[in-house]
């Protein structure tokens, strides 16, 4: 191996990541699709695929920005039909994390994506729930449901979205904002957001991915955000950055899905490590893993191994994980009990 070849984990590492305590907050549940079941669910349901097999399929994730992802994501997501898929695509990805240390998930799911394919929001809705009540029962697994607008489509469309929400307030715990990021600021959803507030949802959104800090601004001021979902854009802006430290406000990074959709050229550049040394909140999280090359494990492992991240900064992202989270205060303590007792029982 030459000087300037990174180097993978040592064991010692690798083992300490992956039994951390941790939780995800930044997850699209259509993001976890794996082509094995793109294929499997359009056979069950006789959906011609473009691709002829499942390598070709993982071969045609080569992307260039988040547009030419999207095209494809949205394309998989069309072999979801029932509640069954809904439930299979759930429970495939709590299990896969629960072997990678995660205790708690907070997973985005995209009704519009299916409610315009003519699926009932309740088929979408029953069946990933069902996936987590099943994953709380076996595994041990904590949840909450994240439901994004699409914000390539009008603040009317989201508004009907909201209003099919409303009868569901005991499953849904916050609103986001997800899709094409450029062009489709966050200040347009302002109303469907104050109206999700006032009927009791949190708020989080998709800001700074591709998009400029003033997006990140919006989303704080006019949407008025519990968490900022990338936010990688903010160093662009160091008076931003002041204030995200100074509020303690969460951003959901995810190294591998910026490195895929070219934020950062590779992994050596991404800005997680300047972010988390100049005092922000940043918690590592995997955005849609069966396209980005790898769950929340691999993005921790593929970011330690390129930035150096050491263990006190593991720990730190472990912690920030549960801090951010939509956890009671009293669960939110003893997850921090507990990662502070295994940091320390491995040193
Ligand atoms: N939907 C799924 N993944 C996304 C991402 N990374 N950014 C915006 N919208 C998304
Ligand atoms: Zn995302």
């Amino acid at each position: 191996m030459s000087a300037n070849q990174a180097k993978p984990a040592d064991a010692g590492m690798a083992a300490f990541i992956r039994g951390i305590p941790k939780a995800e907050l930044h997850l699209h549940i259509e993001g976890t699709l794996e082509p094995e079941m793109v294929f499997a669910l359009a056979r069950k349901h006789g959906v011609k695929l473009k691709y002829p097999s499942v390598a070709a399929l993982r071969e045609a994730y080569d992307f260039h920005n988040l547009q030419s992802f999207l095209d494809i994501y949205y394309e998989g997501a069309n072999v979801l039909r029932d509640e069954d898929d809904f439930f299979a695509m759930t429970a495939a990805y709590v299990e896969k994390v629960h072997a990678q240390g995660v205790i708690h998930v907070e997973i985005f799911f995209d009704p519009q994506t299916h409610t315009d394919r003519g699926i009932p929001f309740e088929t979408v809705l029953n069946g990933i729930r069902r996936g987590l009540d099943e994953a709380r029962e076996k595994l041990g697994i904590s949840s909450r449901l994240i439901l994004c607008f699409l914000r390539h489509l009008s603040a009317a469309a989201a508004q009907r979205t909201l209003d099919q929400a409303l009868s569901h307030k005991d499953a849904i715990c916050a609103v986001g904002l997800d899709s094409s990021e450029v062009g489709h600021p966050p200040s347009t959803f302002s109303e469907v957001f104050r109206h999700a507030r006032e009927a009791g949802f949190l708020t989080v959104a998709h800001a700074g991915e591709e998009g400029p800090p003033e997006y990140i601004y919006q989303a704080l001021d006019d949407l008025k955000v519990s968490r900022i979902d990338h936010g990688v854009r903010s160093d662009r802006d160091p008076d931003l950055c002041r204030r995200l430290a100074a509020e303690g406000m969460p951003l959901t990074v995810c190294p591998l899905s910026n490195v895929k959709l070219a934020v950062f050229k590779r992994m050596e550049d991404h800005n997680l490590k300047r972010l988390l040394d100049m005092g922000l909140c940043v918690t590592v999280n995997s955005d849609d893993p069966a396209y980005f090359g790898g769950y929340i494990l691999e993005n921790f492992l593929e970011a330690q191994r390129a930035l150096g991240l050491t263990r006190a900064d593991i720990t730190l992202l472990a912690g920030n994980s549960i801090k951010a989270s939509f956890l009671p205060l009293a669960d939110k303590k003893l997850w921090l009990d507990r990662i502070e007792r295994y940091a320390a029982s491995a040193a």
